[in-house]
């Protein structure tokens, strides 16, 4: 047995491979298991795993510099905003480079993950092996699990016409010539508006709410590189943002697209370099929400009508833990409470990666996560007394819900650089904590299992 807890990592997407990377660096013993038979999670297009909700044209719209793990930089000549094909090949470079690909056990799912009274976490897999673990990093993804509108929209059920999400858009085949409905202002909505476009005989971009959209570049620079610095209040840079893309873009009423009923920073962010030109060149045409389904119709709540072939619905995901006794830990309506989007305050033997939507990209930060992940399970840091947890949970929760506007892919923001400020601070805290502690191991290794070293 391991002087150090034994881990389970569910999932080698660009999440899991990171926590797989880092504990192997910090010399603690895991097992990583990935459904799939390869890595990458939602950047392995075509996924067999059907979890990808990548498509053939997806391209990042986080910056390549922003994407990158910490000591693994993309090669500098491929573009700021690569093809997903590139990004899967990146992935698999880094597991290759740092000789993780032998770690992961591919085709095999965690079905179960059960903790004990004693704390230890029983782990069934889909070969039918049950495994003890000390500890369970979850990494499973949280872009997977479609979300359709919540109730259906009247008459959603006799439509004549097709109804499909995001999640099952692979490209403009099947649209050629048709008239199409696209709900939503994420990121999925503005892509598949546009690329749709180019086919079809119709395409209405429906809505229940505007957004400020950006575009990849601001002064010269892939946007989301745009100087921030942490010290200064989040207001103030808010604000200059703000501004900036009002008067370098426009108000979205200046291309006949619904205003935002907030300010830029308050709605996570959409990026297109091409919406707003299809809907000036008439090609998408924007609608305000779908009101009713009517036979070959879709009604929408101006009380205008449009004959329609395809609907689709670009309304986001859910977040599922398939593995999990929902009594236990689950998120209903997309909201798990964690410490800084990575402890349970309840279960001090579980974590999770990449739990969280930044304004900004999410392999660092899963990465950065993994190394807190790390130094806990080595006894090298220690969280605050539990009511501090509790209270700085409260304290961020209430900050994110009065910041943002109400919306169920609202429920984990965090803004990228001040969560990295933020980490780095609380593990310096945290490491002093341990000291004083004389660096006790907050989980003891105790689980039977051999895990692979
Ligand atoms: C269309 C689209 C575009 C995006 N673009 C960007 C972008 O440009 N920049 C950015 O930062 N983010 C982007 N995202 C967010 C995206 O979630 C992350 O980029 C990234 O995929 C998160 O990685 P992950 O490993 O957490 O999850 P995933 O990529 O979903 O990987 C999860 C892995 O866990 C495995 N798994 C799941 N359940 C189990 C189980 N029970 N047992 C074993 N294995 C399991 C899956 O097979 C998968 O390999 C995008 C999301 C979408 C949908
Ligand atoms: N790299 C890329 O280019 C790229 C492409 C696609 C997606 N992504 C990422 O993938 C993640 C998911 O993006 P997404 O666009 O699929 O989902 P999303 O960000 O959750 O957006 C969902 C959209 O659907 C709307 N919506 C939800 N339910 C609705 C309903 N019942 N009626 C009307 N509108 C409804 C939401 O409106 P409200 O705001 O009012 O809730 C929102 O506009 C994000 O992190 C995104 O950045 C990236």
């Amino acid at each position: 047995m391991s002087s150090l807890p034994s881990v389970c990592i569910i999932g080698a997407g660009s999440s899991g491979i990171a926590g797989a990377k880092v504990l192997a660096d910090h010399g603690i013993p895991f097992d990583c298991f990935e459904c799939s038979d390869e890595i990458g999670g939602n950047w392995a297009f075509g996924n067999a795993n059907g979890m990808s909700s990548a498509y053939s044209s997806l391209h990042i719209n986080t910056s390549r510099e922003r994407m990158e793990y910490s000591d693994f930089p993309m090669p500098k000549e491929w573009p700021d905003f690569c093809h997903h094909s590139l990004i899967k090949q990146y992935f698999n470079d880094y597991v290759d480079h740092f000789g993780i690909r032998e770690r992961i056990t591919f085709s095999t799912a965690a079905e179960r993950a059960e903790r004990g009274a004693d704390g230890v976490w029983e782990v069934a897999l889909s070969n039918g092996d049950v495994r003890s673990y000390d500890a369970v990093v979850v990494a499973n993804g949280h872009h997977w699990d479609p979300r359709w509108p919540e109730p259906a929209f009247p008459g959603a059920d006799a439509f004549a016409g097709r109804q499909m999400h995001s999640h099952q858009y692979v490209d403009t085949e099947g649209f050629d010539g048709k008239r199409v409905v696209v709900l939503g202002m994420g990121n999925s909505a503005m892509d598949i508006a546009v690329e749709v476009s180019l086919v079809t005989e119709a395409t209405f971009l429906a809505a229940r709410r505007g957004a400020w959209i950006i575009p990849n570049y601001l002064l010269g620079k892939p946007s989301d590189q745009l100087p921030v610095n942490p010290r200064i209040p989040f207001k103030v840079r808010q604000r200059w943002i703000h501004e900036l893309v009002r008067r370098v873009v426009g108000k979205p009423s200046d291309f006949g697209l619904p205003d935002p009923d907030h300010i830029f920073g308050e709605a996570h962010p959409t990026i297109s370099n091409y919406i707003l030109a299809r809907v000036a060149h008439g090609e998408v045409v924007p609608k305000p929400n779908i009101a009713a389904l009517e036979g070959s119709s879709v009604r929408f709540v101006d009380g205008s009508v449009e004959d329609v072939d395809v609907v689709v619905y670009c309304t986001g995901y859910k977040i599922a833990f398939p593995f999990f006794d929902p009594a236990f830990i689950s998120a209903p309506d997309n909201d798990l409470p964690l410490y800084r989007r990575v402890f349970h305050p309840d279960v001090d033997n579980v974590f999770f990666l990449s739990l969280l939507q930044p304004l900004g990209a999410t392999m660092p930060l899963a990465e950065a996560q993994a190394h807190w992940v790390a130094r806990f399970l080595r006894g090298e840091y220690h969280l605050p007394p539990a009511a501090d947890v509790r209270a700085d949970m409260e304290r961020e929760r209430q900050r994110m819900f009065k910041r943002y506007v109400p919306s169920k892919r609202h429920t984990m923001q965090v803004d990228f650089d001040d969560y990295l400020f933020e980490l780095r601070r609380e593990l310096r805290r945290g490491g002093e904590r341990a000291r004083r502690a004389g660096f006790a191991l907050p989980v003891a290794p105790r689980a039977r299992s051999v895990v692979s070293a």
